[in-house]
């Protein structure tokens, strides 16, 4: 496997092929010991390139036969090696076969054709498709597929593919076929099948035009009664991009597989989006509100594929984002609108902050569209989806919402059944605005968070306010020098009494959207006819990703989080505050100072929990504070125990001091009657369950019988897992030993259930590098399920205290299993070594061990160019 120099691949290098494919025919037959692949591809030449060169992907497969139009192919017709055949071949028109036998019961990568429990499915993007056949696996080259699948028919009833079912029939011996047509040309990445003995449920779609489209969704049996919600999903997403970018569903039948053995959390495949149980399955029962809010994003990101995506594709991995970001976008648009805007921006914005904010910040930083990879699988990153995302959302911003759904449409009519760039998007979106977006599409390549420093001056003589907007970006690898952004900056100024002042100003401002327009490094905007000095609320929304600093002090913090009329800068406004008080009394702990809670932050909490103005949601992000991430991600340098010392005294500040209030939001949000998925219902539960984590952090003995109570009677998991959770973080170990076991014995059969189990577990407080070790050891575990390893080490990375233990066994236990997935699964193992990416921030003791852990797993016989590329770029 050790590729001893792992090929770098850039796209200045980008070249289209010589030979297209206009159609493949392919037969899969499935046998117990192996499977057999023909294929048969009409080749057309490309006249663009002189080349007769026919390169075609292939790996770990047999060949049995190779054939140019009917001639047997010998070795000594083609150059082979470890990734492709090249041959070639002097006819415009050509026919190229094979037969070639592959082992995916072997498979344990979960790319290419794979087993999943009982059933076989397929994972071809971004490079698995090379795994099952010989084929020009690359996105430019888009193609119509007949796929028939051979099986054993009572081991693989179902046997499904892209397109529409066109044939089926028995054959001898037991066995069967189906034959499936997809009469959209597709690239490979796309393909997708699946065998095995699988419940179906029927659903309906009438598209706006008035066909009728079938939808069924496919599980293993003992998952049947998991399914609805999905269905309702799918259905709330194909009206919505009807509705909201006048996009139609194009074949008559799509159809959903959920697999529990999954790299990813899903996958656009036309006609056949093949799932992550866990991205999927849900009832009241086993999944809580937030597992509901993902899996609704999910079934509605995969189906907004069908246009953002498939129908449109990307010319090359590069241009990963053209499809990802701008799905995403799509996919939060769509949350926003089914539930509550605010608080899905806050929750989008959190994870913008706790995982791409840090990965733009290390040895990992990239640009939304990159210029070079080893392993492609490596850039399925935060930057490429969540900032990816970001950026869509400045041009909606910039353009306004009429013009960018004008520049969608043509975009999707210019480019259907083509393979494009990032730089067709924005060509679109610049032709129906008129607006030149050159400058703007350095958030495509130059990678790094910008800082924007703001200061201001009010002139009480002449009514004037000045804002002054400096901007500077940090260098990233491979990138010193940046060049200024253009930055969407949306904002208000609110006078004493909290109201917005009417904005008079000659600066790029635009009065409908409240948006300023940053392009210079610097930028002076006075506004005139002020009476008082305002206090600025900046950023609004979050209308750009960057990270904005204005030296407010505490009490205008204060005021902001009460008066602010935009519902994401109160919040944030809350989060600032809480963020300066935890790293100044990390500070004074690490100077010896006594580190004292602020009482801004303490009233303002005591404020934000009585509002009942504020829906329940809102508050319970307002009373959340900033994660581990968050807070490794502000500082120069990471003093752990410190960080974690004043984090832990500003919860039990709140906790004690406000124990009533806690208790009381407790017993007082108690749910009434059936469980249901609303944005009021969820945000009652989630408002329960914070209120019950403080009451508990009180360590008042009642908060412990009300949690085992709620543990028990809990009607849906929401609360039981609220109520375990809190439980967890507490300190009395015979109640959770109780309730974890009760949990096991209950739910053991349950996958999902099982999984969150252990992460529970994992990410739990108090426990140890031991604990996570036996916990791996249960036969709950299995190393081959990415689901199950991340579960206990994504979990148990977050769990920063044990993770970071001074002995670093945390670091050794993380090694490990890396070290172990390498053979296994090197993309699930490439992506564990993110978790050790930011470790020269550290001071100088972990960071010590860090590195020295990063160079043990660069020294692992055998080792992935997957692994290789991921810890490489670590140590540098
Ligand atoms: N394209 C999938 C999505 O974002 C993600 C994915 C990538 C799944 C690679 C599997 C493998 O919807
Ligand atoms: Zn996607």
């Amino acid at each position: 496997m050790r590729t001893q120099d792992p090929k770098t691949i850039y796209l200045k290098d980008y070249q289209e092929p010589a030979f297209w494919v206009e159609h493949i025919d392919l037969t899969v037959r499935i046998f117990e010991t192996h499977t057999d692949v023909e294929s048969h591809l009409t080749l057309k030449k490309n006249p663009n390139i002189a080349s007769r060169d026919l390169v075609l992907n292939g790996v770990d497969q047999d060949i049995i036969e190779l054939a140019l139009d009917g001639q047997p192919l010998t070795q000594s017709d083609y150059r082979r090696d470890e990734e492709s055949l090249t041959l070639t071949c002097d006819r415009d028109d050509a026919r190229f076969s094979s037969l070639t036998r592959i082992r995916p019961q072997d498979n344990t990568s979960l790319e290419g054709l794979y087993q999943s429990g009982s059933m076989y499915c397929t994972q071809c993007e971004a490079e698995g498709f090379r795994k099952i056949t010989f084929y020009p696996d690359r996105p430019d080259v888009m193609a119509t597929f007949t796929t028939r699948i051979e099986a054993d028919q009572t081991r693989f009833p179902v046997l499904l593919a892209n397109g529409n079912p066109v044939d089926s029939g028995e054959l001898d011996e037991g066995r069967h076929f189906a034959t499936w047509n997809d009469p959209f040309p597709k690239p490979s990445y796309l393909f997708a099948m699946v065998a095995g003995n699988l419940s179906r449920k029927d659903d309906t779609f009438t598209t706006r035009s008035g066909r009728e489209v079938a939808l069924r969704i496919f599980v293993e049996p003992q998952n049947a009664h998991k399914v609805d919600f999905a269905l309702e999903s799918l259905k709330k997403a194909m009206r919505w991009d009807e509705d909201t970018y006048g996009r139609e569903y194009d074949l008559d039948l799509f159809m959903i597989v959920a697999s529990d053995y999954f790299n990813m959390g899903a996958m656009e495949n036309k006609g056949l989006n093949i799932f992550n149980s866990a991205a999927v399955l849900a009832t009241p029962d086993t999944s809580n509100d937030l597992r509901f809010e993902r899996i609704e994003a999910i079934v509605a990101h995969e189906y907004f594929h069908n246009w953002s995506g498939n129908r449109v594709t990307c010319r090359d991995w590069f241009q990963l984002s053209l499809k990802e970001g701008f799905t995403v976008f799509r996919d939060s648009e769509f949350t926003a609108d089914m539930h509550d805007r605010a608080v899905k921006r806050i929750h989008d914005v959190v994870d913008l902050r706790a995982a791409q904010f840090p990965e733009d910040n290390g040895p990992m930083a990239h640009p939304v569209r990159p210029d070079s990879y080893i392993e492609i699988n490596n850039f399925y990153t935060a930057t490429v989806y969540e900032k990816g995302a970001e950026v869509v959302r400045m041009i909606h911003t910039l353009v306004g919402p009429e013009l960018f759904r004008k520049g969608s449409d043509l975009y999707f009519e210019r480019f259907d059944g083509q393979a494009v760039t990032t730089d067709d998007f924005v060509a679109c979106m610049e032709e129906v605005s008129g607006r030149d977006l050159t400058q703007f599409k350095r958030w495509y390549t130059q990678a790094g968070t910008p800082r924007v420093t703001v200061t201001d001056h009010f002139d009480s003589d002449t009514g004037e306010y000045r804002l002054t907007f400096r901007q500077s970006c940090p260098p990233t690898p491979g990138q010193r020098e940046k060049d200024s952004f253009v930055i969407p900056i949306k904002m208000g100024l609110l006078d004493a009494d909290g109201n917005d002042l009417p904005i008079r100003t000659d600066a790029d401002y635009n009065p409908d959207t409240q948006v300023l327009t940053l392009t210079d490094t610097e930028t002076r905007v006075v506004f005139s006819g002020v009476n008082e000095k305002p206090i600025p609320s900046l950023l609004r929304d979050f209308s750009a990703p960057v990270r904005l600093q204005f030296d407010y002090s505490d009490e205008q913090l204060a005021f902001l989080a009460k008066n602010d009329a935009n519902g994401f800068n109160r919040w944030d406004a809350v989060q600032q505050l809480y963020l300066r008080a935890i790293l100044g009394m990390s500070e004074d702990e690490r100077m010896g100072k006594n580190a004292q809670v602020p009482s801004a932050l303490l009233d303002t909490v005591a404020s934000i929990a009585g509002d009942t103005e504020l829906t329940p949601a809102i508050r319970t992000a307002m009373l959340s504070l900033p994660g581990y991430a968050i807070l490794k991600d502000a500082v120069d340098e990471i003093y752990m125990e410190n960080l974690v010392a004043a984090r832990k005294a500003v919860i039990n500040a709140i906790a004690t001091r406000y124990r009533d209030i806690w208790r009381s939001l407790t017993e007082g949000l108690a749910g009434r009657g059936d469980y249901e998925f609303t944005a009021a219902e969820a945000g009652r539960r989630s408002l329960q369950g914070l209120a019950l984590w403080y009451w508990l952090k009180s360590g008042d003995q009642a908060a412990f019988d009300f949690a085992a109570d709620l543990y028990h009677h809990a009607g849906n998991q929401t609360d039981r897992g609220n109520a375990l959770r809190a439980v967890l973080a507490g300190e009395d170990h015979a109640l959770q030993d109780e309730l974890l076991e009760h949990f096991y014995e209950r739910w053991q059969d349950d996958t999902q259930m099982v999984e969150q189990w252990l992460s529970m577990q994992s990410s739990a407080p108090n426990i140890g590098a031991a604990d996570i070790e036996n916990l791996m050891e249960h036969q709950a575990f299995d190393i081959k399920n990415p689901n199950k390893v991340r579960s206990v080490i994504a979990g148990f990375a977050m769990n920063v205290e044990s993770f970071h233990d001074e002995t670093g066994q945390g670091y050794e236990l993380v090694a490990d299993m890396i070290g172990r997935l390498n053979g296994i699964n090197p993309q699930i193992a490439a992506r564990l070594v993110t978790i050790f990416s930011d470790w020269k921030r550290f001071e100088p003791k972990r960071r010590a061990m860090m590195e020295s852990t990063l160079k043990t797993i660069l020294a692992t016989p055998n080792l992935s160019p997957d692994v290789f590329e991921m810890t490489e770029r670590a140590l540098k």
